[in-house]
């Protein structure tokens, strides 16, 4: 399969029949959850590129900034001919920042569970990039998946997780996708990667619940995708979005809180809500340098550069195999 502009796509985009099981399971739980990875439809993904840009939301200009001033760095650590894969690379803005400054880069391989948004963005590089040969691959990457094999054999390949994604894992599974890159890498490559930090509780608690009401519509998106492929009735005024610090598990926590009681039907289930009762939709952990440095070496990478902000808001750290 391709697009117009030439660009073979593996696809891997997970099918309805698993959205329905993985919202039925996290529904029926005594304490109910969704999983985060479906937010990315194309609405989602479209509120998801509007958090970035909202005043309060500093994760993204903290990572732009850091990728700016010390792009260069980070290109001199991978080296020559790398072949970069991205995981969720969304619209791969900081991505270029690293292109741009990276020798001779072999292969741009970016994964994303969203196809139209992957598509797109790939074909936009393919037009600024053209000496670059760019395999997209839309999956979700806590999968088991295969890499497309590149024409031209790279000198070492380099995992770029930017975005602070890691952060919505559990530390558990959050070892295990590092443990998944470490293999992607090998014995000689680099993982480079976003992680944000923790800090003061009102900054983090504004990061996730914005005056505009961005991201609040992102979280009900969930709800409305559920509606729209899955045939559910949730009634989506009356939910609300609410995010919380929790200084214990050092993590924002995101929920959608049932204003009253009600009963949502999904694929022919009754799903009951009593009034303030929610859905854990999403985790966003945060880090100290030393419990981000633990989690590496429970993957066996071993963290050998930090870039920072001046703020000390963000970081992304580069590491290799131990
Ligand atoms: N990866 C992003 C983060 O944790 C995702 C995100 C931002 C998000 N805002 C959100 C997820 C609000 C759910 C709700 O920073």
């Amino acid at each position: 399969m391709s697009d117009e502009a030439g660009l073979a796509l593996i696809d891997l985009e997970p099918a309805r029949t698993r959205f329905l099981e993985d919202c039925l399971a996290g529904l029926r739980a005594p304490t109910k959850t969704l999983p985060c990875k479906y937010f990315y439809d194309q609405r989602g993904s479209e509120l998801f590129d509007a958090i970035c840009e909202l005043p309060e939301y500093y994760p993204t200009r903290t990572e732009l900034q850091i990728m700016e001033r010390h792009g260069d760095e980070m290109a001199g650590v991978l080296g020559d001919h790398c072949r970069v894969v991205e995981y969720g690379s969304g619209s791969s803005a900081k991505t270029r920042l690293l292109l741009d400054r990276l020798e001779k880069p072999s292969a741009y391989v970016p994964l994303d569970i969203s196809r139209d948004h992957l598509l797109a963005s790939a074909a936009a590089l393919a037009r600024d990039y053209p000496q670059l040969e760019i395999q997209p691959v839309c999956a979700d990457f806590t999968q088991p998946f295969h890499l497309p094999k590149p024409t031209r054999t790279p000198r070492r390949t380099a995992v770029y997780f930017p975005g602070s994604t890691i952060g919505n894992f559990e530390p558990r599974e959050a070892v295990r996708l590092l443990q998944v890159a470490h293999r992607t890498i090998g014995t000689d490559g680099m993982l480079l990667i976003g992680v944000d930090l923790v800090k003061d509780a009102a900054i983090l608690e504004r990061a996730y619940d914005d005056s505009a009401g961005v991201t609040a519509d992102f979280n009900l998106n969930l709800l409305e995708r559920m509606n729209a492929e899955l045939d559910a009735d949730f009634d989506l005024a009356s939910f609300r979005h609410r995010a919380t610090w929790r200084p214990g598990p050092s993590r924002i926590e995101m929920h959608l809180v049932s204003l009253r009681d009600q009963t949502v039907t999904l694929g022919g289930e009754r799903i009951d809500f009593a009034g303030g009762e929610s859905i854990c939709t999403e985790h966003s952990h945060k880090y100290t340098l030393g419990s981000f440095a633990e989690l590496g070496a429970e993957a066996g990478l071993l963290v050998e550069e930090v870039w920072m902000d001046p703020d000390r808001l963000f970081s992304v750290q580069a590491l290799r195999a131990t």
